[in-house]
């Protein structure tokens, strides 16, 4: 018995280790919850700068609910519309495999969710990490309908960084001392440029720069020598902005969802859409310290050039004045780039590469050239109120002159499977109608585009290039375009015209970062490739609402594949009906 015994023990114990082990594994794999959410949208009193209005929130937050899950997670969330408008919600950046049910935008995945009506958004997170968004899709109620999605890594996997102590989420947005949706409304009217916004916020505040706004502001307290993780997040409706906290460091650890190698910087450029991760350690002198973002703007048109504050807060701050209430004096508050310092935001943008080596397309099966850009709609009375763009014109906004109008009748994708004539054609331009000098003086005759709804087919599995090409019609602007259903890798950008021959050698196909948003150049191009195997109907836009609504926009159709991992799942049955 007892060498019997000595004999198995060891064995016992080692296949006791092995089992322990897979468990373990098993475990971890299996780990994915579901998280079950209700939204309210309805009106709610906002007070801000000074004045009251009727909100449009997701359960009387403003901003609303910050998600947290993990990646392989999924999420069951019920949209209840209590508002007097039309709704969608979006999940920027959420891939959606084989589930545009889930996606969104408004006449593209989805009707809109009608006033006492509601709709579930069932997803998974599938293979992504790092810091997404979620807000409305229809019309401008993504204004103050907005909230974080934050996606960490499974169980058991850690951060490419060390791990900090803390995490802030930071969401920069845009507030109009109006209703946004008549904002809107008044625009759509006259033809002309929305109304700027009339304050700049971060977590839905405006900070210590504008009336009556001081008090709530927004103050993030710090233990001297502790690393925090900022996930910032641009969700303001029409304007980049550059960020940055007085003198502290801040290093860049992710873009989207990808991990980029970290590099420090004083300052970060977020365009709307776009996520950036950084780490922040606490090394200064224990103070108070302005966060503070202001408008990145490279247009020759109007923009909100207000600068919104939050304040990083040491505890161990000396006290100032005898209540012991405040601390110390006024923060300090840091150097931000001038508005249009395009040198500086290039510069940074160029920094982010993915952490590791990625699997880039290297054989391209679409190659698509895609100007985009303003333009002008002629009117027939120039005087007419609602001609009230630049020299009695409307503006419009549009990719290879096609200026897209969504359907009223029907979602795109509920046409689709439908088999629904009439809704759309598949006949989108993969290159410009003409070829001219995107970025010189592009001659009047070439201002004006087409309205149409035009979307562009993709069979399965297709290796997609695609080249942005700003143009200078009506003015030259940075444009972040954004891709729904799936990511791409950035792999070169430039000022002036793309040139194939010279341009594509110079590609980074080696560790581009992988996003779903990225900034067209002003007056130059950006290229990004990807693999379309995501089958459904994916619009593709400008992230800067007003350019949406004036057209800035496509779709495309990527095709079911072989067999059902590669097929469209079925609507829900609750999906909202036009
Ligand atoms: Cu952030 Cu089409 O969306």
């Amino acid at each position: 018995m007892k060498r019997n015994d000595q004999i198995v023990q060891p064995w016992s114990s080692c296949l006791l280790l092995g089992l322990l082990f897979i468990f373990a594994f098993l475990a971890s794999l299996s780990h994915a919850e579901i998280h079950y959410h209700e939204f309210v949208i309805e009106a709610r009193p906002v007070k801000r700068l000074c004045r009251t209005h009727s909100t449009v929130t997701v359960n009387g937050q403003f901003p609303g609910p910050t998600l947290q899950v993990r990646n392989g997670d999924t999420l069951v969330i019920r949209a209840i519309n209590r508002a007097r408008y039309n709704v969608t919600l979006h999940w920027h950046g959420v891939r959606q495999t084989r589930n545009p049910w889930a996606d969104g935008p408004e006449y593209v995945t989805q009707c809109p969710i009608q006033p006492g009506r509601s709709y579930t958004y069932r997803f998974t997170i599938e293979d992504q990490e790092g810091t997404l968004w979620w807000h409305a899709h229809s019309r401008w109620l993504r204004a103050t309908v907005y909230g974080a999605l934050i996606v960490y890594p499974r169980m058991g996997s850690p951060y490419p960084f060390p791990m900090p102590k803390k995490e802030i989420p930071i969401l920069i947005g845009e507030w109009w001392d109006r209703d946004p949706m008549d904002v809107l409304r008044q625009a759509l009217f006259t033809g002309g440029a929305p109304n700027i916004s009339d304050a700049l916020t971060i977590n839905g505040q405006p900070g210590d720069l504008y009336r009556c706004s001081s008090k709530e502001t927004v103050r993030f307290p710090v233990e001297a020598g502790e690393t925090i993780l900022l996930r910032i997040i641009n969700s303001a409706m029409n304007q980049e902005h550059f960020f940055g906290v007085a003198n502290h460091k801040l290093t860049v650890v992710g873009v989207d969802t990808s991990y980029t190698k970290p590099f420090s910087t004083s300052v970060i450029m977020i365009a709307p859409g776009q996520t950036t991760n950084v780490l922040l350690t606490a090394d200064r002198p224990p103070a108070r310290y302005y966060m503070a973002a202001h408008a990145y703007n490279t247009a020759n048109a109007a923009f909100d050039n207000t600068t919104t504050t939050a304040i990083l807060e040491y505890k161990s701050a000396p006290f100032n004045g005898k209540k012991g209430k405040s601390r110390s004096s006024a923060p300090i508050f840091p150097i931000l780039p001038g508005f249009n310092d395009t040198a500086t935001a290039t510069a940074f943008t160029a920094r982010i590469k993915s952490l590791h080596q990625v699997q880039v397309p290297t054989v391209i099966d679409e190659n698509l050239f895609f100007t985009v850009g303003l333009g002008l709609i002629n009117c027939s009375n120039p005087n007419s109120p609602r001609c009230q763009g630049p020299n009695g014109t409307r503006f419009a906004a549009s990719i290879n002159n096609i200026s897209f109008v969504f359907p009223r009748r029907n979602s795109l994708m509920q046409a689709y499977i439908q088999g629904q004539p009439g809704i759309f054609t598949t006949d989108f331009p993969p290159v410009p109608p003409i070829i001219f000098d995107y970025t010189g003086n592009v001659s009047r005759g070439l201002w004006q585009p087409r309205k149409r709804t035009k979307l562009y087919k993709l069979k399965f599995g297709s290796r997609v290039q695609i080249v942005f090409q700003d143009t200078s019609i009506v003015s030259v602007e940075d444009h972040p375009m954004h891709l729904h259903g799936h990511e791409f890798y950035v792999v070169g950008s430039g000022f002036g015209n793309f040139n194939p021959s010279t341009d594509t050698a110079k590609f980074n196909l080696i560790d581009p970062p992988r996003r779903n948003t990225i900034g067209t150049p002003p007056g130059g191009w950006v290229a990004v490739r990807f693999v379309a195997e995501n089958p459904g109907i994916w619009l593709l836009h400008c992230h800067i609402d007003s350019h949406l609504t004036w057209g800035l926009a496509m779709a495309f159709l990527v095709e079911n594949g072989v067999g059902k991992l590669q097929t469209v799942q079925p609507p829900p049955l609750d999906l909202p009906r036009c």
